[in-house]
């Protein structure tokens, strides 16, 4: 991240520092005489840096990436159409980052990892609650879709079925979580210390990291059912959208994320 935006800021820097030189370059300053120039370049190059590293600093301290897509927007039809991908990915969750760094900007949280803020979200102004969540519960849904489903692997399917007795019953209750949300929100699988894998549903942007909700634990599987995440195609029929859900989930990256809450959480 920080070698990213310095590479930007340099090239930012080139391209200021570029105007003054083609200006040297114009017949105006051909009359000045040597030492003038080399007066004036060395003004003009202090000046450009005055402006630039202010910038460059500003960058180096925000740690919190939009993310990019794994696959192309129409990738996931015909379960999960082109044009709300779109506007989902490119409107609604690049908003959402947008107004936390604003909600953030110049304060610690610009360098606090998201789920320390999470942790005690609410010490903070709501921006920071619903454009956090909405930022991160978002990265997460994309992350746990595919357009190339495969098979659930073995330990994934093996804490499933400790939790729920098998696989098709997990699916069922995870989906009377979605169909229940009342308004906007999020269904969730969620990984508790000790290993118990529970489903739950969360409000608006909250998820089950943030110190507000009602369950708690590290999300493994998201699932928005915002109206803007299925309503161009599905219309009212929400249980469609959750019935398509099932076609796309990444099931690799739900085990990775398993695997990680095995290895890093309490038991
Ligand atoms: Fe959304």
């Amino acid at each position: 991240m920080k070698r990213a935006c310095k590479t930007i800021a340099s090239k930012r820097m080139i391209k200021i520092m570029r105007v003054p030189y083609y200006a040297f370059e114009n017949k105006s300053f051909n009359s000045m005489e040597s030492v003038n120039k080399f007066k004036m370049i060395f003004i003009i190059i202090i000046a450009s840096m005055a402006f630039v590293a202010p910038a460059i600093a500003q960058n180096d301290k925000n740690i919190h990436e939009f993310p990019e897509l794994n696959y192309s927007l129409d990738a996931l039809e015909p379960y999960i159409d082109t044009e709300t991908m779109n506007l989902h990915y490119n409107k609604h969750h690049r908003g959402y980052y947008n107004k936390f760094l604003a909600a953030i900007e110049g304060t610690e949280l610009a360098t606090t990892p998201i789920n320390e803020i999470f942790y005690s979200v609410s010490q903070y102004d709501k921006n920071v609650r619903n454009n956090g969540g909405g930022y991160y519960n978002h990265k997460l849904f994309w992350e746990n879709l595919t357009p190339e489903q495969g098979s659930i692997p073995a330990d994934l399917k093996s804490a499933i079925d400790k939790s729920f007795g098998n696989v098709d019953a997990f699916k069922e209750k995870f989906s009377e979580a979605a169909s229940s949300v009342f308004g906007s929100g999020w269904a969730w699988l969620v990984y508790q210390p000790g290993g118990k894998l529970v489903v739950t549903s969360t409000s608006n942007q909250d998820n089950p990291l943030m110190d507000v909700s009602e369950m708690r634990g590290m999300p493994l599987l998201a699932l928005d059912v915002w109206e803007h995440a299925y309503y161009l195609k599905y219309q009212n029929k929400r249980g469609d959208y959750i019935s398509s859900f099932w076609k796309v989930i990444n099931w690799d990256v739900v085990a990775d994320r398993l695997k990680f809450a095995d290895e890093n959480c309490p038991k």
